[in-house]
């Protein structure tokens, strides 16, 4: 396997001509239902995707180790890439702890909030760089209230006035994460990251569809991955959108 989980994700991408993620987030399906709808999920889509992203939807019904470990393996069988969006947010020695789990139950990366501050993250960074997995930090959230704290404008360590995301793409480059989350409802922010970063860190951005994101304006203002859920597993015909949603991110 690949030694780094910037390049596994490349190769993924190369390989499934797609740089689509899906968010594999099932809203209507019964909990004992839930592993069985995610393996076909993944069978059904895994032509058109570069990545999977679980989220609590799976994370807290399923267990780790005998059923969310079978999805992350069924998706490494297909070779694609594996993301587990718990938006990390601890004091080191736990964040340690949920990383260690995560890794052991397959996951290629995981998100993290750069609110736990500039050590903290370092320490994260670290810890998945030494198992060859990434830390994707989160930039600027797509939901509507994101501006509430990410757009603030405060007082960085040099008394200059930043804004709060602008502060976590510093760190971002600075301590080497593997990829950062701008919302697709921000093409504006994501042109500015995107203009900063030159290819250096790659841009993951959810928000498309259901949130009201553009996913051209998002690409052509400089995300590298879409990352979707409900416009695709709610589709009437899953695979469908998906490939829809993989030809726009290949064009
Ligand atoms: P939808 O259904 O809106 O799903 O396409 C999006 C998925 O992504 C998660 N999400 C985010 N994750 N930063 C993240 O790390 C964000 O700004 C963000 N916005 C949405 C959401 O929980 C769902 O799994």
């Amino acid at each position: 396997m690949t030694d780094t989980f910037v390049k596994r994700i490349k190769e993924s991408a190369n390989l499934h001509s797609s740089r689509l993620v899906l968010a594999l987030d099932p809203l209507r399906v019964k909990k004992n239902d839930l592993l069985k709808f995610a393996k076909d999920t993944v069978n059904l889509l895994s032509d058109h995707i570069c990545a999977v992203k679980i989220n609590f939807h799976l994370l807290l019904p399923l267990d780790l180790y005998s059923e969310v470990n079978t999805i992350t393996d069924l998706a490494h069988s297909h070779d694609i890439q594996t993301i587990a969006d718990i938006k990390l947010n601890d004091i080191s020695s736990t964040n340690d702890v949920a990383l260690s789990h995560l890794w052991s139950a397959g996951f290629d990366a995981l998100t993290m909030n750069p609110f736990i501050g500039f050590d903290a993250l370092r320490g994260a960074i670290a810890n998945a760089h030494r198992r060859g997995n990434g830390i994707i930090a989160l930039v600027y959230m797509s939901h509507k209230s994101a501006g509430d704290t990410y757009g603030l404008k405060v007082m960085d360590s040099m008394k200059r006035g930043r804004h709060v995301y602008e502060l976590f793409l510093d760190w971002s480059e600075e301590l080497g994460a593997d990829g950062i989350v701008v919302g697709a409802t921000l093409p504006e922010i994501i042109k500015q990251c995107s203009k900063r970063v030159r290819g250096r860190i790659s841009i993951f951005s959810p928000g498309v569809g259901a949130q009201g994101g553009d996913a051209r304006k998002a690409l052509v203002s400089g995300s590298d991955y879409l990352i979707v859920g409900r416009s695709i597993i709610e589709a009437k015909d899953p695979e469908k959108e998906a490939s829809r949603m993989q030809r726009l991110t290949w064009e």
